[in-house]
């Protein structure tokens, strides 16, 4: 088997560390890790054949749209079980009446909301609780805007660990916060932002030796990284000019331009998609850092938008995420709120919900093609990161009023009111 271990990313370093560590930072110059492993010397028309043949098999590992690429993921001992609920295989969709309302790209959403807790974080999740298991830890952690913190819970509770979420007081929505406490998880509230909780719960993870499954986890970004082999394998190994996700603390990003990597060093793939990065404007400090050229992130001290999943103002994955735009000539834009709420009205059209942090995706397309960065006609890879009904209140009261008195409508329990209020649908059909 491949072995894999820990290694620093910082430039000049590179120290590698073995896999047991829980502190993930570097013993000789304190950088962030990231998993390295000796390629498998595979040659990519049978590593293809290999994860296409697993689809017809019946074993869960093989169900699962991350361990299905196992051959990317070799820190599982032989004979250790994973930790799965059948995550990934997630559909690649076309959506063309986005794509034209985004100035005319040709543009297919990855769905990531379809995954068992609703978000993409399941891909990372099964990943990192896996490793938390050989490790036997019993008790596992996480900071959360919401997403991370469900998906935790389901994880956690399957492997029969303990799961303790730390969230920023009332500002979780609510299906998030009831899948947490369905899966059993105690749920923390404390201070006014996601980085307040994350920097309260990381001043005692060591000390009180919990495992803690934030997006600093390397483990995590494995999981994630996988979703690069579903895109390409649904387009034929074509890959598209561009792929834009969500930044908060900017791991999604990290473990995509990881995957990529890996892949054109496998000889699967021969050039590398631009990685644009869409943030909300209220909670932008890469977009600020990257427009500013600057040598390092500053943080958003009172982080703000209405896509509380992104509500994030010092993001921990930055360093690994400008690895990713640079490698990948890639960008980084920045939406308000209401054009977030325009660009999920535009997608609602082609059928496909998601939540507002997904759409700041769209939003970030039109924007970039209306300043000719991204030419007209491009071939672009969105990733929705989460589900349509992970925020039900928010898109609610986000419906405009008019559309609200045209679409949700009060009639009395009277048959000849109601055949009326069918008429008058029916003459606007
Ligand atoms: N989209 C959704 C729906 C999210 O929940 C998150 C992050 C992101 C995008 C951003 O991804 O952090 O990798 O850049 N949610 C985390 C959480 C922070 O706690 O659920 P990122």
């Amino acid at each position: 088997m491949t072995k894999a271990f820990l290694q620093c990313i910082e430039d000049g370093c590179h120290r590698k560390h073995t896999l047991d560590r829980k502190d993930y930072r570097c013993d000789a110059c304190g950088g962030m890790l990231e998993i390295g492993y000796d390629a498998p010397r595979v040659a990519p028309q049978a590593l293809r054949q290999t994860w296409q043949s697993r689809k017809s098999t019946s074993a869960i590992e093989d169900q699962s749209g991350v361990w299905r690429f196992r051959e990317l993921l070799p820190f599982v001992p032989e004979g250790s079980n994973v930790v799965t609920l059948g995550e990934g295989h997630t559909p690649l969709l076309d959506v063309d009446r986005a794509g034209q309302w985004a100035g005319g790209v040709r543009l297919a959403i990855k769905h990531q909301g379809n995954n068992p807790t609703g978000s993409f974080k399941d891909l990372g999740m099964t990943a990192c609780i896996t490793e938390a298991a050989i490790l036997g830890s019993r008790v596992t952690v996480c900071a959360s805007t919401g997403n991370t913190s469900a998906s935790m819970s389901a994880y956690a509770v399957r492997a029969g660990m303990k799961a303790v979420v730390t969230v920023p007081a009332g500002k979780i929505s609510a299906a998030k916060l009831a899948q947490a406490l369905e899966f059993g998880a105690v749920v923390i509230e404390i201070g006014e932002t996601f980085d307040d909780s994350f920097r309260l719960l990381r001043a005692l993870t060591a000390e009180l030796n919990l495992y803690l499954v934030n997006s600093l986890n390397p483990f995590r970004l494995e999981g994630q990284k996988t979703i690069v082999c579903e895109i390409l394998e649904q387009r034929d190994w074509r890959v598209p000019e561009y792929i834009v996700v969500p930044g908060g603390n900017l791991g999604n990003v990290s473990a995509i331009g990881k995957g990529l990597r890996e892949l054109k060093e496998l000889g699967l793939i021969e050039k590398l998609p631009r990685l644009v990065v869409t943030q909300a404007e209220g909670a932008n400090p890469f977009y600020r850092m990257v427009a500013n050229n600057s040598a390092e992130l500053i943080p958003v001290a009172e982080p703000r938008t209405e896509a509380s999943a992104i509500r994030i103002g010092n993001p921990v994955n930055w360093k690994k995420a400008i690895r990713a735009i640079r490698a990948t000539e890639g960008m980084v834009e920045s939406v308000s709120d209401d054009e977030i709420f325009a660009a999920k009205a535009a997608l609602a059209h082609d059928g496909v919900g998601c939540e507002p942090a997904s759409a700041t995706t769209i939003a970030g397309i039109r924007k970039l093609v209306a300043s000719g960065k991204i030419p007209r006609g491009a071939d672009i890879v969105a990733v929705l990161t989460g589900h349509q009904l992970k925020d039900p209140e928010i898109s609610l009261r986000r419906r405009g009023e008019a559309d609200l008195a045209r679409q949700r409508l009060r009639v009395e329990p009277d048959v000849n009111k109601l055949r009326a209020a069918l008429e008058r649908v029916l003459a606007s059909a």
